[in-house]
């Protein structure tokens, strides 16, 4: 069988936020107890929307120090950055050649990000999947924590491993190199493990401040409607002050929230920050005004995340500091991708 490993990759696009937070990193440090990790920078996936050079640099440091500032053990588990290990985009070059056009073609990441113009959108946002494929597979880890918006990117990254499993079935048998697993209904010898979602953990999804039908985005342009990580104790009370709401109070019970999505994402957010449920909240603030709930939310936010916050500061001013543990996490991955790239040249004949 193949040995479980944790792959998870995030952006640095700058403005991590509390959704960024509850609904990723939170997991990240919750699974490190019970799992090999890897957590990476993809830094070669920022690049499908040309970000400022400087920006990206600042900002791949940016999700470094948030991963450490959260509780993420960089010694016991591998964090770096994607682009200090070519093999992702080697591999990434390999899925190419086995994925379809179609399959690409029916990505829906593709279409939101392309918007109308797509004839003018980058290659690399349209081969992306193939890369988020490498990077996972060239460890092959076994489980990747991701919220609902990447699932189809995982169906994907099954799909390549699978067809390549399949294409070079007879060269992985002569090699030797072959795990036994199963292929739907079928025992097969594979080289890629069909790598599985991890459900394990709370992620919830994060709604926008200002607008409880839009996800809190880092690409929002009203900065009241996210909390970032490394927003102070007042801004992120008077964030949460400002904080769209009804003119109704909190229901006793979870269906008095149907249809107040903004009601809802507060009571949301207080249960995520408390690690309990909706229930268990409704049942301790059921029947006050959203006047009182606010400064018990805004007194939780600021307990849980400014720690967090003053942690990411201390970090970010050591860019040294931040250096050296991508560049150690870099080469311990290097390592090991390497590995799985030797195998996989020998499999397909370079
Ligand atoms: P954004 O959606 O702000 O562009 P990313 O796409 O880079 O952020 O997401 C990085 C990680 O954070 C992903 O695992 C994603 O599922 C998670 N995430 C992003 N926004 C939210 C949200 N509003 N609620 C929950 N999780 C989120
Ligand atoms: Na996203």
């Amino acid at each position: 069988a193949f040995k479980p490993l944790v792959f998870s990759g995030v952006q640095p696009t700058g403005n991590l936020h509390l959704g960024n937070y509850l609904g990723a990193i939170r997991r990240f440090v919750m699974l490190q107890d019970s799992h090999d990790c890897m957590y990476c920078v993809v830094d070669l996936h920022a690049l499908t929307i040309a970000p400022d050079p400087v920006e990206l640099m600042k900002a791949t440091r940016e999700v470094t120090a948030a991963f450490l500032a959260a509780g993420i053990d960089a010694k016991k588990h591998i964090v770096f950055n994607q682009s200090r290990v070519m093999q992702h985009a080697e591999l990434a070059w390999v899925f190419n050649c086995v994925a379809r056009m179609g399959w690409l073609n029916r990505m829906t990441q593709f279409k939101e990000k392309a918007g109308k113009d797509r004839e003018n959108a980058s290659a690399g946002l349209f081969v992306y999947p193939s890369l988020m494929a490498a990077d996972i597979l060239v460890y092959r880890a076994t489980h990747v924590p991701v919220g609902d918006d990447q699932k189809q990117h995982l169906e994907l990254t099954r799909d390549i491993a699978q067809k390549f499993n399949n294409d070079y079935s007879n060269r992985i048998a002569d090699l030797g190199v072959g795990v036994e697993m199963m292929s739907g209904e079928e025992k097969v010898n594979g080289f890629f493990p069909l790598t599985e979602p991890l459900i394990e953990g709370p992620a919830p999804r994060v709604m926008s401040l200002r607008d409880g039908l839009k996800k809190m985005s880092k690409s929002d342009p009203s900065d009241l409607s996210r909390i970032n990580l490394t927003d102070d104790a007042e801004t992120i009370s008077k964030k949460i002050r400002k904080a769209k709401t009804d003119p109704e109070g909190l229901p006793s019970e979870a269906d008095g929230l149907k249809g107040r999505p903004e009601a809802e994402n507060l009571v949301v957010l207080y249960a995520a920050l408390a690690e309990t449920s909706k229930d268990q909240v409704l049942a301790e603030f059921g029947g006050q005004q959203f006047s009182a709930f606010k400064p018990a939310l805004a007194d939780l936010a600021v307990a849980k995340l400014a720690p967090i916050a003053t942690e990411m500061r201390r970090i970010s001013a050591d860019t040294a500091y931040i250096d050296s543990v991508l560049k150690d996490g870099g080469e311990r991955a290097g390592k090991l991708a390497e590995t799985t790239m030797k195998t996989v040249r020998e499999i397909i004949g370079l």
